[in-house]
């Protein structure tokens, strides 16, 4: 059975003092909680910090994105090896706000891959139509086009170790979630392709999460879905209660 991993999102949000704080109540709300995988991807500039505070927690650390090379001159990025060096476990990529605002495109998703793979980070690759794609009845072309792109050159063994995370652009920080429904579809949808790229086996492996407006009400509907493995969480993961809630009504779902 494949175990729930919810994951949230800060963004370009909290400062170092308010991560500190913040994942000090988290720790404390969620510490007996060992069913679902629990991960929070804070901003670069407080990595270190939340790293101290999540010590032998049940909580992992993600970021939120991490240039492809190793070192050099590119500056402003940040390489897998410095994440790892900071006990990063999983990172986020080809987020769409990525897409949409710093030209990321599935070839560059496909480089950061690698590298995150090639250093033992867990990828959890996004991918999602946007509006005007699915009412133009694309969705699932394009869903294709960004399995193809984004996971081209990978083996099965290291798709095993690649969480998916299915993110509708138009229910992103919208308040309007996917259905469940509309989501089981495409994970669905996602599932085949993975059949067809790799094998059953993989396909039946691989994580694939929900994101886009996940809120403590639909996350039981939404992770009861046969195909839904986890939510990816943003604005309702910077809140304590709500994440906290998000995290309680994921358990029990699939059981
Ligand atoms: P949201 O963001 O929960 O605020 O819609 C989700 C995401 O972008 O990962």
């Amino acid at each position: 059975m494949r175990k729930i991993i919810i994951a949230g999102n800060w963004k370009m949000n909290k400062t170092q003092i308010e991560a500190i704080e913040f994942v000090n109540q988290l720790k404390r709300a969620i510490a007996d909680i060992q069913e679902v995988d629990i991960v929070v991807c804070p901003p670069f500039t407080a990595l270190a910090d939340v790293k101290d505070v999540l010590l032998e927690s049940n909580i992992g650390l993600g970021a939120q994105n991490l240039f492809w090379e190793d070192s050099g001159a590119y500056t402003g990025e940040v390489s897998a090896p410095m994440l790892k060096s900071l006990d990063v476990q999983y990172v986020i990529i080809g987020h769409s706000e990525r897409r949409q605002y710093f030209q990321e495109t599935d070839a560059t998703v496909n480089k950061r891959l690698k590298s995150a793979l090639k250093h033992g980070l867990i990828p959890i690759v996004c991918i999602g139509e946007t509006l005007a794609e699915r009412e133009a009845g694309k969705t699932f072309v394009v869903i294709k086009t960004q399995c193809l792109g984004g996971l081209q050159g990978i083996s099965s063994e290291e798709m095993k170790k690649i969480i998916l995370a299915y993110e509708p652009v138009w229910a992103i920080g919208t308040g309007k979630t996917a259905t469940p429904q509309q989501a089981q579809e495409v994970h669905a949808f996602i599932r085949r392709q993975l059949q067809e790229m790799f094998d059953e086996e993989t396909a039946a492996e691989v994580r694939i999460q929900y994101g886009g407006s996940v809120k403590p009400d639909n996350t039981n509907d939404l992770m009861s879905q046969p195909d839904i493995d986890g939510a990816l969480v943003g604005g309702a993961s910077l809140k304590a209660d709500s994440f906290v809630d998000i995290i309680k009504n994921s358990c029990g779902v699939k059981t």
